[in-house]
């Protein structure tokens, strides 16, 4: 088999997540990873190239003869990453920027889950200050609002009455606190239920479902506090047995890729539905296009194929050939430790001790988001700094392990949620 020279493109501890399993590829020659973090360093060599530095990036590629590049964040992909990559003649795994609309424009993804049968919460889109106001005004509450186009994760407000629904339009569409992002709200009805990550690699034809997970969306315990990027996951979930996912599948899953190749616009990558477990049945709130971070912490732990070989197939549309593996004996989790004030301001340069002690329980990887080196020592310098994950033959000794571990790592401002997996594991006891 063809040994692969291979760029990963990202800065994240999702990114470091997929150097760490990439470094266990045999078909592994040489990994690149733009730009990188500490973490990455490990595993390949960073290269001091942004993730939406388009043209560098593939003249990177070109110079140093890359066989493949993979595709981390969502931002580079609403630009056209891929169709660049693909332009340039370079193997690429992830969606084109047609393909990811679905990411990129929430009333896009919208009307086509209507077009597919995709069940949804029920919804219209407004470009109009005053018809937005006027449609809420006859909405029952609370009321979901949403900026059409990527906002960091914060572009998503519950209106609790009619004065905050009022409020939030005026920030969105005549404040632009979104900038653009806001041009276009979507507003759809609140859906109730049990939030979780459903992940699928695909081809554009044939595609394989991860088992689910659950992050945690809210900074704090008990679901508190301001949405963030995400601040633990664990899988696989007691609440969604086998048959609710095929029925996610059959419902979701399905329509949604066999619907993209229908409109011309093949998907290739992940596809990443956040679906809400609701009385009716699972119902999608939003689409990704991409790996989910901190979802992929914990899937890169459970994985147990060659990553190389799954995402190669996917990106040359022969994933029919490759049977994929999942350590089924095994739970596993993640825990996001931020800096003081995230997902607000928050101050960077901080020391961080303690990674190697964790790391000494041989079911403990702790990966680096916002991380940096200076003067040799490792400081903070982003929101989530570290994802520190684990393993058990349950869940509760995967939670206990990475909570242990979370002991032994310092930093000034440490903030991370003590009950992640609290929820899946109240409900695996039902
Ligand atoms: P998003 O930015 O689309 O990931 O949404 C952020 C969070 O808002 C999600 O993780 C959900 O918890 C919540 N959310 C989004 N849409 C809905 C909805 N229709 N009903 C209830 N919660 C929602
Ligand atoms: N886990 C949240 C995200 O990746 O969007």
């Amino acid at each position: 088999m063809k040994q692969l020279t291979v760029l990963l493109v990202g800065s994240g501890g999702r990114e470091h997540a997929l150097a760490w399993k990439i470094a266990q590829s045999p078909r592994l020659k040489k990994l690149y990873i733009a730009p990188g973090n500490p973490g990455t360093m490990r595993f390949g060599e960073n290269v001091p190239i942004a993730a939406t530095d388009i043209r560098d990036l593939v003249d990177f590629a070109q110079a140093k003869r890359v066989d493949f590049v993979v595709i981390g964040p969502d931002d580079p992909l609403s630009i056209g990453i891929v169709d660049a990559f693909h332009t340039a003649g370079i193997l690429v795994f992830g969606p084109t920027k047609a393909a990811a609309e679905l990411e990129w424009s929430k009333a896009y993804a919208k009307d086509f889950m209507l077009r597919h049968n995709i069940p949804t919460a029920r919804y219209e889109t407004f470009t109009q200050f005053e018809r937005a106001v006027a449609y809420a005004d006859e909405q029952s509450y609370p009321l979901v609002i949403k900026a059409s186009g990527l906002a960091l994760g914060k572009g998503v407000i519950i209106a609790k009455n009619k004065h905050e629904a009022l409020e939030t339009l005026r920030e969105i569409m005549i404040e632009k606190v979104f900038g653009d992002a806001g041009s276009e709200v979507v507003i759809e009805e609140f859906l109730d239920g049990i939030e979780f990550s459903v992940h699928v690699f695909s081809d554009g034809k044939t595609w394989r479902l991860f088992p689910a997970s659950q992050d945690h969306k809210r900074v704090h315990d008990d679901d508190q506090g301001l949405n963030t990027g995400g601040m633990g996951v664990v899988s696989p979930l007691p609440f969604i047995p086998m048959d609710m996912l095929a029925r996610i599948d059959r419902e979701i899953v399905t329509p949604a890729l066999s619907g993209m190749a229908d409109e011309g616009k093949p998907f290739v990558g992940i596809l990443y539905p956040g679906v809400m477990l609701t009385a009716e049945g699972p119902k999608v709130f939003e689409f990704n296009v991409r790996f989910g971070d901190p979802e992929t912490q914990t899937y890169m732990r459970m994985l147990e194929t060659d990553i190389l070989g799954i995402l190669e197939a996917c990106a040359l549309g022969t994933l029919h050939e490759i049977d994929i593996h999942w350590r089924n004996d095994i739970s596993a989790c993640n825990v996001i430790l931020a800096s003081a004030g995230y997902p607000g301001s928050y101050e960077k340069g901080k020391q961080i001790t303690g990674i190697m002690r964790a790391e000494e329980d041989p079911n403990v990887v702790v990966f680096q988001a916002g991380t940096k080196l200076e003067n040799g020592e490792l400081v903070t310098s982003g929101g989530r700094v570290l994802s520190v994950s684990a393993i058990a033959s349950n869940p509760k000794d995967a939670l206990d392990a990475a909570y242990e571990a979370i002991e032994k790592i310092h930093f000034w401002g440490k903030q991370y949620r003590k009950d992640i997996g609290k929820k899946a594991l109240v409900a695996g006891l039902q």
